[in-house]
């Protein structure tokens, strides 16, 4: 996928910048995190009867869209529940022994935070089940007649697992999570409040207005919305005197070419290409795919839920299909 985008919602180090400022803009507790409210309810009470029982808590699946916080959730409930927190991935858990040498190290009541839990092989779900379900780790010693299984202790650790697609976490690890949360996209005005919070942290001033422009272009996002920031205070430190006010605010986002629905080039070129190839046809995610030189992974994952969330396309039985208020914007 193409890493250059303003609206790419994939974490990459292209800005080391980034890593270091994304850190201190992430919120530490629930008081913090602006939006997700029905969850931090949630979750909130799961806390307070793990900590009123003295146990850890059940473990948690966080599913939805790129971007969204759900490592930053993640990170939030280990703080709330004053755990120790350890962050690992699916795809870096390569072998049984990995996730072996992961869970052994952890000590009583941590967090084990795995990211893309739904790319973990099989082999390695299958040491994951029972550690989640009853603490303990079966590893076979040796090779051949001489091979014999010990099964270890674990500590009593909690799994939060992240995903951007439930569909694709096979059903025996699905259901041993206790509390399953979809993150959904934030309003604009959350969107707003998140970025008065982060130019407060950055020390950069920004006018409310320019809040409020800006959380019309960050596809209710606030990874987008942080980097957008990020991006508009560059520019009014440069061409202005640092505050960010509206015309820094227009002529940054005319130069990023991200539009007044926080659509980029890339997005207008792929709804463009669909239309002029397909008309109102639906076409196959595949298809879409070999038209914009994407994964189809890219396009679900990345490029399409923002775009179902506006109504731009809608999925039928048949494949993926652009709606007229789509071309009416693109024509706009
Ligand atoms: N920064 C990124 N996401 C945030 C959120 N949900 N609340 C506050 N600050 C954030």
């Amino acid at each position: 996928m193409a890493i250059d985008r303003i609206v790419d919602t994939s974490v990459h180090d292209d800005d080391s910048d980034e890593q270091i400022i994304e850190v201190t803009l992430r919120p530490q507790n629930f008081d913090e995190y602006i939006g997700q409210e029905r969850l931090k309810k949630n979750l909130r009470l799961a806390i307070d009867a793990a900590k009123k029982r003295d146990e850890p808590m059940d473990h948690v699946l966080l599913y939805g869209p790129p971007g969204l916080g759900k490592t930053t959730m993640a990170n939030v409930i280990a703080n709330e529940m004053g755990a120790g927190f350890r962050i690992t991935s699916g795809p870096a858990i390569e072998k049984a022994g990995d996730l072996a040498s992961i869970l052994t190290n952890l000590q009583d009541g941590d967090i084990l935070f795995i990211d893309e839990i739904h790319r973990l092989g099989r082999a390695v779900e299958e040491v994951l089940y029972s550690a989640m379900e009853d603490f303990k780790l079966d590893i076979v010693i040796g090779k051949g007649p001489a091979a014999r299984s010990i099964r270890l202790d674990l500590p009593k650790f909690t799994v939060i697992g992240a995903t951007t697609r439930t569909g694709s976490l096979a059903a025996p690890l699905r259901d041993r999570f206790g509390h399953l949360h979809r993150l959904e996209f934030y309003t604009p005005d959350e969107i707003a409040a998140i970025i008065t919070r982060a130019s407060a942290i950055l020390e950069s001033e920004i006018k409310p207005e320019s809040a409020a422009l800006l959380s019309t272009r960050a596809r209710l996002t606030p990874r987008i919305a942080n980097r957008l920031l990020k991006r508009v205070r560059d520019y009014a430190d440069v061409n202005g005197d640092g505050i960010i006010d509206t015309v820094m605010t227009t002529e940054a986002l005319a130069l990023m070419e991200v539009d007044e629905l926080g659509l980029d080039p890339a997005d207008r070129r792929m709804l463009t290409s669909i239309i002029e190839t397909y008309g109102d046809r639906p076409v196959g995610l595949n298809t879409i795919a070999a038209l914009t030189g994407d994964e189809a992974t890219t396009i679900e994952d990345f490029y399409e839920p923002y775009l179902m969330q506006i109504g731009f396309i809608e999925r039928t039985p048949r494949g993926r299909a652009v709606t007229q208020k789509a071309k009416r914007h693109l024509e706009s």
